[in-house]
């Protein structure tokens, strides 16, 4: 579904089968051993992290890639939020100057999040970068009082990390709540940041940054 905001938009979707699918006990399994190798908790927290404790497979990108390692092809969540990348790619307007069938990954990763963290606003792409054009965020565990994804409303392009969330007017922020088996499709250039995680119980997600080629 397309969510109007500011002069822009996102797209969210909420995958009806994610308490139970085929393959779930797989995708389980590979979060745990992906948290918990040693490369991963050796890793200082990602610079846009701020507080508490943020596990994160993004250093890894060029050997992990999720998509190959869930079976995105295969599998039922992953053909799931293919097509709906194919679908926001196209809500969001990105069908009048790219090939949106032919997709290409650019990093993907997988976030764990604990009690204190936030993520900093920050832009997965700036001007006039040729890739990534729309990150997916899916969400896999969302205990109650998780930190929630905010859209800033901030058109300075050059600047790829920003500051922590509370620093921006509440009028310039459009929260949308993160849960389990949601999937948020961005334009990778809109500035976001997270609110704090207050769960004991920690937020896993899935990112994944996708480029198109011109028509
Ligand atoms: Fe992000």
């Amino acid at each position: 579904m397309r969510v109007p905001i500011f002069e822009s938009a996102v797209c969210v979707y909420d995958f009806e089968h994610h308490a139970r699918f085929d393959g779930k006990d797989d995708v389980d399994k590979i979060m745990h051993k992906l948290f918990n190798l040693p490369e991963v908790l050796n890793k200082e927290n990602v610079d846009d992290a701020q507080g508490g404790r943020a596990l994160s497979t993004a250093h890894l990108y060029q050997t992990h890639v999720i998509p190959e390692l869930l079976n995105f092809k295969q599998s039922p969540l992953g053909q799931w939020i293919l097509w709906r990348i194919y679908e926001s790619a196209i809500e969001l307007g990105f069908d009048k100057t790219r090939n949106v069938k032919k997709l290409k990954y650019y990093r993907t990763w997988a976030n764990k999040m604990t009690e204190g963290c936030s993520a900093v606003a920050h832009r997965h792409a700036g001007k006039d970068w040729s890739i990534p054009h729309l990150v997916a965020i899916y969400y896999l565990d969302v205990p109650s009082e998780s930190a929630d994804l905010v859209f800033i409303d901030n058109h300075e392009l050059d600047v790829m990390r920003g500051e922590p969330l509370d620093s921006y007017s509440k009028d310039k922020q459009h929260k949308i709540r993160s849960m389990s088996g949601r999937l948020v499709c961005h334009d990778a250039r809109l500035l976001h940041a997270t609110t704090k995680h207050n769960s004991m119980s920690a937020r896993t997600c899935l990112i994944i940054e996708v480029g198109f080629p011109p028509l």
